[in-house]
């Protein structure tokens, strides 16, 4: 299987420095969160992760806990490695993460330096990798010492298992601190990765404010709410869908008549605009300034195609955002 795009690959894309570090993010980074387990189709797999490589798509964003089951989707992902994209290994970067649960026994979980780094091991195993380019800690822990936590960052980047430490779903105050820690350390904080999208706009208040003030950049993950801000539910639940899977983390008591009424208000906006919604969704989220790279999950080639067309659209202006967000507080 040979490559499409080649050496002009970096051309189509376009990359944002992530926060104050020499490091460039694409602006849509590849998560593998769904559709890359054990119960997903592989060659299916491996195209959607060629071609994003081929469109510039540098960076894939992996989890221990990935699959189903968990710990899959880091195992398929180093097939893809092995037979497409060793040779380019100084050409990505590559994240996973340790948080949730992962395995039984006390050790499996949480923010303990014993499993982060125990994780991070097997991590490495599964992806058949020297290091991973940054470990996260995939959320915050409160029954840990934070120092403890980040000490395991720390630890991880100076052995070399990983380059850069990121964080995730940390509330403001104690992203404050773990980056106070981390920079005592050495080893600063690269990235917080956060829950972002027009149904999720927390990260807007406080924590856009500290990761600015702190010069962290900002990954959004879930941008598209999983897919509830697409076409993808507009006429029903598709079977070959997320919350049409038994294991898709989406449950179809979510889609709601009162979600549903305000997506097909923002589908009409979007028509307006003459865009998809899932443009919409995705644009609304680059155009904001604290946002490095918008972090997006597809099931098929397709949808990459499309969410890739947002490469060509300028940030929505300040106005645009706000009758943006009033069409949706309208609805609710
Ligand atoms: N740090 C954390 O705690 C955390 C949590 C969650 C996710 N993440 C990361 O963020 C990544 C993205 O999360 P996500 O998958 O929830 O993101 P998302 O982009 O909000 O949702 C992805 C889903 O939207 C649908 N979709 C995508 N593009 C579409 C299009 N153009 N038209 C119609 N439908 C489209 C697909 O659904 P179908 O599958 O139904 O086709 C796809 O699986 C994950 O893979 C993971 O790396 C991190």
């Amino acid at each position: 299987m040979e490559f499409i795009a080649k050496d002009n690959r970096y051309d189509r894309m376009q990359y944002r420095r992530c926060g104050n570090s020499g490091i460039n993010l694409p602006l849509l980074s590849f998560g593998l969160w769904h559709n890359f387990g054990e119960v997903d189709d592989f060659e299916t797999d491996r195209e959607m992760v060629r071609f994003a490589f081929d469109q510039g798509i540098t960076h894939f964003d992996l989890a221990n806990n990935y699959g189903p089951p968990p710990g899959s989707a880091e195992t398929n992902f180093g097939k893809i490695l092995k037979k497409d994209l060793k040779p380019y290994r100084d050409e990505l970067i590559i994240s996973t993460k340790a948080g949730y649960l992962m395995w039984p026994g006390p050790y499996g979980d949480n923010g303990s330096r014993k499993y982060l780094l125990a994780s991070l091991d097997q991590s490495l195993d599964r992806m058949n990798l020297d290091y991973v380019d940054i470990f996260y800690s995939h959320r915050y822990d409160p029954l840990t010492p934070m120092e403890e936590t980040m000490g395991a960052l720390a630890q991880a980047v100076r052995s070399g298992k990983a380059l850069y430490a990121g964080i995730s779903n940390y509330p403001p105050d104690e992203t404050m601190e773990a980056a106070r820690i981390l920079a005592e350390m050495g080893t600063p904080c690269l990235i917080h990765q956060v829950k972002f999208s027009l149904f999720r706009r927390e990260a807007e208040e406080q924590l856009a404010t500290v990761l600015r003030k702190k010069m962290i950049g900002c990954i959004a993950f879930s941008p598209l709410a999983q897919g509830l801000l697409t076409d993808r539910y507009l006429d029903g639940i598709p079977a070959d869908s997320r919350a049409g899977k038994p294991h898709g983390f989406l449950k179809v008591d979510q889609i709601t008549p009162e979600i549903l009424e305000i997506v097909q208000k923002l589908d009409q906006t979007a028509r307006s605009l003459g865009m998809s919604l899932a443009e919409l969704a995705l644009n609304w989220v680059k155009s904001h300034d604290f946002i490095t790279s918008v972090l997006i999950g597809v099931s098929t080639k397709q949808q990459l195609e499309i969410n890739l067309r947002i490469l060509n659209l300028p940030n929505f202006s300040p106005d645009q955002i706000q009758t943006i967000n009033s069409c949706l507080s309208e609805s609710t």
